[in-house]
């Protein structure tokens, strides 16, 4: 098991790069298996999602090949169209091999996701738009079993709610599907074009991705393609948020500023001043925080939701109360109780989440919840006085690549320890969660 050691209060400076977008290079490994070929996937994040992404390709007799930040894909042997329950397990998204799996072999042997730790989600419009498309399915003891015994057929789909996951599973099902497909209330998350992307480069037709209505005409085959994967953007908020709440000065280079246009006026409106010039976004802090009124998540260009932890760390020491909504999951706030362990002053209600702003946090020991809630233990971590220790890394490494070296490049004292190897090494194991006590260097922009 591994922790983060955060030692707080270190003004943040620097430039960072972000990774390649998770969430984009998921449906597009699935993809991957789609096409017939090899397909190279660069920029593609080294995340554990994606190392269990490419586990379920591997299993489904893709051969996979990893150089850096660039993976191949060859999906000509593709034989397996089913995805046993442990490697479902693994990744939570991992629903989205389903449309990609039905368009390549017509059938498919999935499992129920199993519950998660923002909600249940569940997979209704998925299964409704694979039916739509003249999919089968049978379903016994938690197995889900699909078949499209007369092949794909395009169709007309209307989704209930923008869901990303489904809108994702329709573009790969339809791509190869006999006629056309035209989705209606599609959701517009960059990640969508990026998948449309690639899989246009395969030789799909896909247009007017990136807007709610999306048509797909169905082609009989797709071919490899090379690819680069798009920044990260929740990545990036992430970053910039540890900047505003270090009284930083940082440079968030190659993103997409458009991707960031929800977060970018809550951040001008928190006080911090905000540069952007083409793929660069930089940010100026004040020396404190400004409240935020309200900000409701919502589906893309909205606020989004895997920003609204992160959101939620920043506002716990800005000056004065804010409200946020979550109007995506319906159990969103599970770093909230984690937040008090600093001092934070947050009550929560339904999917409203009030914050009082505090004038300073105190480092805690405390457990990531999941995925962008820890990540915003970390951000508490970094902001607090004396030492945060966060456990549950694992669900952090499911979305942010070495965030403790990119972390330390802007100044901060981040490291993260093997708590083995540390038991192995210490004689008396109980000092690792002993108080610090290290002298504090004086004043300056290191320490504030
Ligand atoms: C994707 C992102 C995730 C992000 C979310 C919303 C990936 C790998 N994950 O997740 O980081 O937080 O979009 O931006 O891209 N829903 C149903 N039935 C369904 C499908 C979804 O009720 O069949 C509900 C969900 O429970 C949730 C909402 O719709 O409340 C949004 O889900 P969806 O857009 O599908 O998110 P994901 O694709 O799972």
């Amino acid at each position: 098991m591994e922790k983060i050691v955060i030692h707080g209060q270190k003004r943040l400076r620097g430039e960072i790069e972000t990774h390649g977008s998770k969430n984009s290079a998921l449906p597009i490994l699935a993809a991957a298996a789609l096409a017939n070929g090899e397909s190279v996937i660069h920029n593609c994040p080294r995340l554990s999602d994606v190392d269990a992404a490419l586990r379920i390709l591997t299993h489904l007799g893709c051969r996979v090949r990893r150089e850096g930040h660039t993976v191949l894909v060859d999906s000509t042997g593709m034989h397996g169209y089913e995805v046993p329950d442990k490697l479902m397990r693994e990744m939570r998204s991992s629903v989205v091999f389903l449309g990609a799996i039905l368009g390549r072999t017509g059938r498919a042997k999935l499992c129920t996701p199993g519950g998660c730790e923002i909600g249940l989600r569940p997979i209704d419009l998925h299964l409704f738009a694979m039916e739509q498309l003249g999919v089968r399915l049978q379903e016994a003891g938690g197995l889900l079993e699909f078949s499209a015994p007369q092949g794909l057929a395009g169709a007309r789909i209307t989704l209930s709610f923008p869901s990303v996951g489904a809108t994702e599973n329709v573009l790969l099902a339809a791509a190869t599907a006999k006629g056309t497909t035209v989705l209606y209330n599609a959701a517009r998350e960059p990640e969508i074009s990026d998948l449309a992307d690639f899989l246009n480069g395969c030789g799909a037709h896909i247009q007017g991705a990136g807007d709610s209505t999306i048509v797909i005409d169905g082609v009989p085959r797709l071919h490899g393609a090379n690819h680069t994967v798009i920044p990260d953007r929740i990545a990036a908020s992430t970053y910039l948020l540890a900047g505003a709440m270090t009284q930083g000065r940082i440079c968030v280079k190659d993103v997409v500023p458009a991707h960031l246009g929800a977060l970018l006026p809550v951040l001008r409106e928190m006080g911090c001043d905000m540069t952007v010039s083409g793929r660069w976004v930089c940010l100026s802090a004040p020396p404190r925080l400004k409240r935020v009124k309200m900000t409701r998540t919502m589906p893309y260009p909205g606020f989004p939701t895997d920003v609204q932890a992160l959101l939620s760390a920043a506002l716990t020491i800005a000056d004065g109360t804010s409200v946020i909504v979550e109007n995506i999951f319906e159990s969103r706030y599970k770093h909230a109780a984690e937040l008090l362990r600093f001092g934070a002053k947050i009550s929560v209600e339904g999917r409203v989440e009030v914050i009082e702003g505090v004038e300073r946090l105190m480092g805690a020991p405390v457990t990531a919840p999941d995925l962008r809630g820890g990540f915003a233990l970390v951000l508490a971590g970094l902001a607090a006085h004396g030492k945060t220790v966060v456990r549950g890394v694992e669900h952090i490494d499911r979305g942010y690549e070495s965030p403790e070296l990119l972390l330390r490049s802007l100044g901060a004292d981040v490291q993260r320890i093997c708590e083995d190897e540390e038991r192995a090494t210490q004689k008396k194991p109980a000092d690792a969660e002993k108080p610090d006590v290290r002298p504090q260097s004086a004043g300056g922009e290191e320490n504030r």
